[in-house]
């Protein structure tokens, strides 16, 4: 396979030492208050232009730890820098404008990660009227949802009007209308059923080769990430356990964590997506 693999890319994000607790219910009325630690000292180096996986059981901290990077929570430890530059995420929205630019997110559920009242057009384009970038913005809506696969005349329809698989284009054309150069997907493919699933992943690695963005991808599915990702991450309760090239981490698992995770979760086949 033709793997690009960014080796010697500079660092895009760069996380260290990234922990997050949750206050947990007070089992007593004199007891110290308890937490949760859903991410425990996390270090990540994401390379511009690579595609990093991040695989783990249920409730290991993946989501969390994309949350943090992409400054949508506060860790109660640690830092993020972004292109060398550090993530505040303690910041008004408005200074953080300049991440949200060079970032995209798509979630799992695209029946609830779209606004049922707004137009497809008003979905997609409404980052571009946010961020206030530059340039004809409808026309770029057009493009981008010919981007994803989808007709320019849908933009005047409505969400319900599409199917699952449509939503997950229209939520991804939304993660990439401004030009990001990060898209991060937590667990983006999950709730489509597997046909689907092949046709978002091969968008996925189109896109990603078109625009040249870099990927951090969750997923619980091995076949996305041995098409998709260069690298990966392997979480348990809340810490990284296992880390590397994808190959390496697949084929020769060194934590038993891992070996046991691979062993339980589903492989689905994919089409390959590169020559
Ligand atoms: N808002 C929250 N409040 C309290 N606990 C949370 C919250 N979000 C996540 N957690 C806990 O943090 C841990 C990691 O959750 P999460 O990052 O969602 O895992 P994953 O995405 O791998 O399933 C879990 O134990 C979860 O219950
Ligand atoms: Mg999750």
């Amino acid at each position: 396979m033709n793997r690009q693999r960014p080796a010697d890319a500079p660092v895009l994000l760069r996380a260290r030492g990234l922990t997050r607790r949750y206050p947990a219910p007070r089992t007593g009325l004199f007891q110290r208050r308890p937490f949760t630690t859903a991410l425990e000292d996390a270090d990540l180096d994401v390379r511009a232009g690579s595609a990093v996986g991040i695989i783990g059981e249920s409730g290991s901290g993946k989501s969390t730890l994309v949350r943090l990077l992409l400054a949508l929570d506060t860790p109660t430890a640690g830092t993020i820098e972004f292109d060398g530059r550090p993530v505040d995420p303690r910041a008004s929205a408005r200074s953080l404008h300049w991440l949200r630019r060079r970032t995209g997110i798509v979630f799992q559920d695209p029946y609830a990660s779209l606004d049922p009242r707004m137009s497809v057009g008003r979905v997609i384009g409404e980052p571009l009227w946010a961020l206030g970038t530059e340039g004809d913005r409808r026309a770029r809506v057009r493009e981008v949802l010919q981007d994803v696969g989808l007709e320019p005349e849908m933009a005047s329809r409505f969400p319900h009007e599409f199917s699952g698989g449509q939503r997950q284009r229209i939520a991804i054309a939304r993660a990439v209308v401004h030009r990001p150069r990060l898209l991060v997907g937590d667990e983006p493919l999950s709730a489509l059923d597997v046909t689907v699933r092949a046709q978002i992943l091969e968008l996925l690695a189109e896109l990603r080769q078109k625009d040249e963005l870099t990927l951090v991808l969750v997923s619980h599915d091995i076949g996305v990430v041995q098409n998709l990702c260069d690298e990966v991450l392997v979480m348990k309760d809340g810490r990284i356990v296992e880390e590397g090239p994808t190959e390496k981490v697949l084929l020769q698992p060194q934590a038993a964590y891992t070996r046991r995770l691979l062993a339980s979760i589903p492989v689905i086949e994919h089409p390959p997506t590169r020559p």
